[in-house]
């Protein structure tokens, strides 16, 4: 072996168990036990022969397809699992983690470590980049068509084939950077007129998705915005802006009505809406507890609070000092930083999520 392969072999091992926490055994990744202590109230799903999960969208899914010039490769990111910042934005695993678990298979790989080799590719390939919409956000990086575009490629390139497709799961996310972006950009003035042209632009996105051959295919309905800690700081975390939340309602009928012309067009009902808003909501008004056993003391507090408005989660000064607290205990947070849940507040939102899920399958 010359050692160009030799460095390569150990960089793919390194960037394996970066990944995902996984441990790589004689080329296989051996099964990883993790979360005995919820087990009772998991109930994988019959999958239905869909084996693997295609994911878009931002950073509620993505699992590690950002360069390290986002946050959610600093520390504190990724302290419970894999237990250092490795691309996701929470402590631990996100939705497209818990929708894989549902199927019945490992999380996909980020579409960043394709390079890999095609035994990793069996689960599918997730596209999601942090901070991305279907227009440009705040972030430089993919936004949602270029990430079908990487898709479409791979299907050129017969990575993946229309039989991969057809026994897939697509998960779509789109969390809010459209908005945020806009807001920022041009305050809210203006708002409303622009909430349909993200519908139709992220319908587009879904009708192609579906045109290239999947057949089951999930999409976020928005999660309450105006309960995000960005939101309630302001209200020392008590009380969910109303106004942006009925913004949020219009974005959430204007999906609806889309979702279902386009199920009326396509005639397959292969496209599901994945309620974050009733889940989020179900969950922070009950404080986690109708989901199981989980309690969040206060479910809009986060866990990692920046030490003022000009720091956030991850934030260190010139010194390499902490800018941020943490709280003591992660698994009593609904709430991980500003605007991500928690691994535990995804678990909650995903126990919530289970009928709709089950309808895929
Ligand atoms: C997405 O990004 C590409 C590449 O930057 C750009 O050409 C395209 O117009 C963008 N799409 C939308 C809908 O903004
Ligand atoms: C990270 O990615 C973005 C967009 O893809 C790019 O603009 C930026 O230069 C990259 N930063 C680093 C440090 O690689
Ligand atoms: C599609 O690819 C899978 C591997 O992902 C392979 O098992 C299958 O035979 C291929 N099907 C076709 C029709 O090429
Ligand atoms: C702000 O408004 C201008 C003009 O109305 C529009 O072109 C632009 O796209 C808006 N910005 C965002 C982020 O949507
Ligand atoms: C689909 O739409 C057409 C025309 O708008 C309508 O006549 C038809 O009943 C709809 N079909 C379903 C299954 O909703
Ligand atoms: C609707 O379903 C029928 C029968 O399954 C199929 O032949 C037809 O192509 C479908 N139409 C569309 C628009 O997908
Ligand atoms: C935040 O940053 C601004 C501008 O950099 C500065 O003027 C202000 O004093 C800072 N506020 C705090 C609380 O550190």
């Amino acid at each position: 072996m010359d050692t160009k392969k030799l460095l390569y072999c150990v960089l793919c091992y390194f960037l394996l168990s970066l990944l995902s926490g996984q441990r790589v055994v004689q080329g296989h990744i051996a099964p990883h036990h993790h979360h005995h202590h919820h087990s009772h109230r998991h109930h994988l799903f019959k999958s239905g022969g869909l084996s693997k999960l295609f994911v878009f969208g931002d950073s509620y899914a993505d699992t590690g397809n950002t360069n390290k010039s986002m946050s959610s490769w600093n520390d504190p990111y990724g302290i419970t699992f894999p237990g250092k910042p490795a691309g996701r934005f929470s402590d631990g695993r996100v939705l497209t983690d818990y929708v894989a678990k549902s199927m019945g298979i490992r999380s996909p790989i980020p579409y960043r470590w394709r390079e890999l080799g095609i035994p990793l590719l069996i689960y599918g390939m997730n596209f999601a980049y942090g901070g991305m919409g279907v227009f440009p956000t705040l972030n430089p990086g993919p936004n949602m068509t270029t990430q079908i575009d990487f898709f479409e490629n791979l299907i050129t390139d017969n990575v993946f084939n229309i039989s991969d497709l057809h026994s897939s799961l697509t998960l779509v996310t789109l969390a809010g950077n459209d908005y945020f972006a806009y807001i920022v950009n041009n305050g809210t003035q203006g708002l409303e007129s622009f909430i349909p042209k993200v519908v139709t632009q992220l319908t587009v996105n879904l009708k192609r998705i579906h045109g290239l051959g999947a057949k089951k295919i999930a999409v976020t309905a928005l999660q309450p915005l105006g309960c995000l800690p960005r939101s309630t700081a302001t209200s020392s975390f008590q009380q969910c802006d109303e106004t942006e939340n009925s913004l949020v309602n219009y974005h959430n009928l204007l999906l609806k009505q889309a979702v279902a012309k386009l199920n009326n067009e396509t005639n397959d009902s292969a496209f599901v809406i994945v309620d974050l808003y009733a889940s989020f909501m179900s969950v922070i008004q009950n404080k986690g507890e109708k989901e199981g056993s989980i309690k969040f003391e206060n479910p809009l507090k986060p866990c990692c609070v920046g030490i003022s408005s000009n720091y956030s989660c991850g934030s260190v000064d010139e010194s390499g000092a902490k800018k941020y607290t943490l709280c003591e205990d992660k698994e009593s947070a609904f709430f991980w930083d500003s605007v991500h849940p928690t691994q535990e507040g995804w678990l909650a939102v995903y126990a919530a999520l289970q009928a709709t899920l089950e309808q895929l399958f």
